[in-house]
């Protein structure tokens, strides 16, 4: 039983949590639009950033007194900028639970030294929230892309709260719903739900956000590459296409096809019904299966994009090298690329779940992992 080979296999076995799969049937001819060889600055570059951004918004549903600005090193420069301007008007909460939420604590507690609360969950489960006072700076992940574990909603941060939200939503943005009055600031790279490209990144401020940048100047050093403010004022460029430094002209232009493919979808409802489709082919699985588990506790926090699975089954030696032997044998049947978990993550699958995947190709891959699950179980016995 599950040895037999199952007769489909998945038409686009990419299943990676970043870069994530590109939009179905991409090719390069699509971007034959980028304006190549051409000055980012000249109006035709500008034009191309200026619609990145303002597609984001329409797309997105982002107020039109939030600013959004394209920034260097993709979602961890865009996030980094905002900690490095903002941080440390006042004390600051830091919320993590998985290892990208831990890398930002770091920032805070090792690298900028501030007055930070850290409070943090294990890998499955969510900080509690009402825990927290809004009263503090707050910066969070919204989905925890190593352990598949998300807020399910923005109803647990109060709308009149006296300090910022810091929202890291790389793997959350067009595939959940963000309440943009509940978030000061939101980042997110183009590398993740909607397949783009790395090195670019999107940093989303609030009106509140901004007031804190020309209000409150930080007693570090800044470097110009994050530099957001110029004698006290917005650098209001960065947040109409005049970059700080030289953007990808071609990423841009695969960001703006993937844009308008989100709307040729249904824009951002849509990319979240996509992903939730993908998701419960997953959580059908599971259920079906009691050798397979959710990597995240609580059924209302499991993700709907990075999709992280455990291995229970009494019969398996050592769980680390079965969980990565089934990623292997995933691989090298070309039905799963890339779906180990994160390398400091608890072991097991991750099945990137985000709307450029196919929901047909999540269905087909299920039973390849039954087949790979029994393989390793049966190559087990026979080591041993
Ligand atoms: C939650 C989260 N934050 C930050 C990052 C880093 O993103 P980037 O490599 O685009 O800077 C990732 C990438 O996987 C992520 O999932």
């Amino acid at each position: 039983m599950g040895m037999i080979e199952p007769g489909i296999k998945p038409a686009n076995p990419r299943f990676s949590s970043g870069p994530c799969a590109k939009l179905p049937n991409f090719s390069l001819e699509m971007l034959a639009d980028a304006p190549l060889g051409r000055s980012h600055r000249a109006a035709v570059g500008k034009e191309k950033l200026k619609a990145a951004i303002e597609t984001t918004r329409e797309v997105l549903g982002i107020p039109a007194d939030y600013k959004i600005g394209i920034v260097p090193a993709s979602d961890t420069g865009a996030y980094e900028m905002a900690m490095w301007n903002l941080l440390g008007e006042r004390k600051v909460e830091m919320l993590a639970w998985e290892s990208f939420g831990s890398g930002w604590v770091t920032d805070a507690v090792k690298q900028l030294k501030i007055d930070a609360e850290v409070k943090t969950a294990d890998y499955g489960q969510i900080v509690d929230f009402a825990t927290v006072d809004f009263n503090n700076d707050v910066c969070f992940t919204w989905n925890g892309t190593t352990s598949g574990v998300r807020l399910p909603s923005g109803d647990v941060i109060p709308a009149d709260r006296a300090g910022l939200t810091l929202c890291d939503a790389t793997s959350a943005a067009f595939a959940m719903d963000l309440p943009w009055d509940k978030l000061d600031v939101t980042t997110f790279s183009w590398q993740k739900v909607l397949g783009g490209e790395g090195a670019h990144g999107m940093l989303i401020l609030s009106p509140r956000a901004v007031e804190r940048l020309e209000s409150y100047t930080p007693p570090w050093p800044l470097p110009k590459i994050f530099r957001l403010t110029k004698g006290g004022k917005l650098i209001d460029g960065i947040f109409t296409g005049a970059t700080i430094n030289t953007p990808s002209m071609l990423c841009v232009e695969d960001y703006l096809v993937a844009l308008d493919w989100a709307k040729s979808k249904g824009g951002a409802a849509g990319m979240i019904a996509r992903a939730d489709a993908n998701a419960q082919a997953v959580h059908d699985f599971v259920a079906a299966h009691d050798w397979i588990e959710n990597l995240a506790e609580d059924p209302a926090t499991w993700s709907n994009t990075s999709v992280c699975l455990k291995f229970a089954d009494a019969r398996i030696q050592n769980g680390a090298t079965f969980a990565k032997a089934v990623a292997k044998r995933l691989e090298k049947a070309g039905v799963a690329l890339d779906v180990g978990a994160y390398r400091d993550a608890p072991a097991g699958l991750r099945i990137w779940c985000g709307g450029t995947v196919e929901t047909s190709d999540v269905e087909a891959l299920m039973p390849w992992i039954e087949w790979a699950f029994e393989a390793e179980i049966a190559a087990q016995t026979v080591a041993a």
